[in-house]
């Protein structure tokens, strides 16, 4: 994975990922359904475009994240606007990047939700526009099942079914993927999602916005045993999660350490923090493989590009004679190519979404609305 980084005057990181170089226009085969995918649901603007589901020809994104630092945590309104300003710059650069205009394109896809109202809005008026105005289908995405099918796009040979394991800013969940379009939750969380977790965790300790790359990076330096923070287990639903306690066991320790005028040793609380994370994630993950008997165990979202997870999960699943799947870090958070990915299969089933799409903010994974037109040709 390829990634070219230029940072822009006014805050905004603008990264070009590429797969291969070589792979252009000119490669086209009969049959091949070339997507043009939209994400614009958080802090991220991005576009791609996607070949087949899982060949992926530019990803562009568009990330804010300087800009809402200052306020440590996403501004709707300001992500909102800064996707107005830099949709249309993303698009005209996915499309240069794959050396192809719009006549290439056969389908227009992009999230529909969850995610931030208005920022959702933002890549739902542009799909929606640029498909009136060229006649080409449009495909609506789930943001989950996008981040689910990012590990399509590096793992050739994956084919459902697999469990993966969710894990993202706002999304805790635990499912199998039984076929393409066919996504059965067994867990998910309680009340805090992971991503959520790391965020407040960092922001309590004086790290900052973005969370879990922070604690990720703190961590290194900390020992894991330094604290023992609680692991919670819901006995009738094994596979739920619940983050809120141990964010609480945290932030608690940290009162008590202030009340004691005591310095909060920051690297030993996210190490410590982490572990208890990254413990729950990966023995969710690993029995779910045990009692259904699936030999494949993906992981996707934000939280997924974690080090200490990857590596857990990595031994982890080697032992127990796993399939581990995970995609780069840049395609576990938030990025266009895994839209495009999700699209193909849904459009390939034969969905297709009219002018009347609108953005859904609390989406939920399974409650989708589907619209099948039969199969494609
Ligand atoms: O999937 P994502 O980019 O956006 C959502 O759909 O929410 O996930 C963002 C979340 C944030 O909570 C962020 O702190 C977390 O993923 N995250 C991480 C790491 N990188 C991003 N959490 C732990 N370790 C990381 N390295
Ligand atoms: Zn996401």
């Amino acid at each position: 994975m390829k990634i070219d980084k230029n940072v822009e005057n006014d805050g905004v990181i603008f990264m070009s990922i590429k797969e291969n170089d070589e792979k252009a226009a000119e490669t086209v085969h009969d049959g091949d359904v070339t997507i043009l995918a939209i994400e614009s649901s958080c802090d991220e603007t991005a576009a791609a475009v996607v070949r087949n589901g899982r060949e992926v020809l530019s990803n562009i994104i568009s990330s804010q994240i300087a800009l809402h630092t200052v306020y440590g945590g996403v501004v709707p309104e300001i992500a909102s606007r800064k996707h107005v300003e830099k949709i249309n710059g993303c698009i005209r650069a996915a499309l240069d990047e794959a050396h192809l205009t719009l006549e290439d394109i056969d389908v227009i896809a992009v999230t529909y939700g969850p995610g931030v109202v208005g920022a959702l809005l933002v890549g739902v008026s542009e799909a929606k526009a640029i498909s009136f105005a060229t006649g080409k289908p449009l495909i609506g995405v789930h943001h989950i099942e996008g981040h689910i099918y990012a590990n399509f796009i590096e793992n050739k040979e994956l084919e459902p079914p697999f469990v993966c394991l969710v894990a993202s800013g706002g999304h805790s969940h635990l499912v199998i993927v039984r076929d393409y379009g066919e996504i059965e939750i067994i867990g998910q969380t309680r009340d805090d999602a992971a991503g959520e977790a790391f965020d407040k965790v960092a922001r309590a300790i004086g790290l900052g916005y973005p969370g879990g790359p922070k604690i990720d990076k703190a961590a290194r330096e900390g020992n894991p045993d330094a604290y023992s923070f609680p692991r919670a287990q819901i006995p009738e639903a094994k596979y739920d999660f619940s983050f809120s306690g141990l964010k609480s066991a945290v932030l608690n320790l940290i009162n008590q350490d202030r009340m004691q005028g005591k310095e909060i040793n920051q690297a030993d609380i996210a190490a410590s923090f982490q572990k208890a994370v990254v413990e729950v994630l990966v023995s969710h993950g690993i029995e779910a493989c045990r009692e259904y008997g699936i030999d494949k165990l993906a992981i996707a979202g934000g939280v997924a590009s974690n080090t200490s997870l990857r590596e857990q999960l990595e031994k982890e699943c080697a032992a127990n004679n796993i399939r581990f799947y995970r995609p780069s870090p840049v395609l576990c958070t938030d990025n266009a190519a895994m839209i495009g990915a999700a699209a193909y299969y849904e459009y390939m089933k034969g969905a297709r979404f009219g002018l009347d799409l609108n953005a859904v903010p609390n989406l939920s994974l399974g409650g989708r609305e589907r619209r099948y037109h039969g199969r494609r040709g």
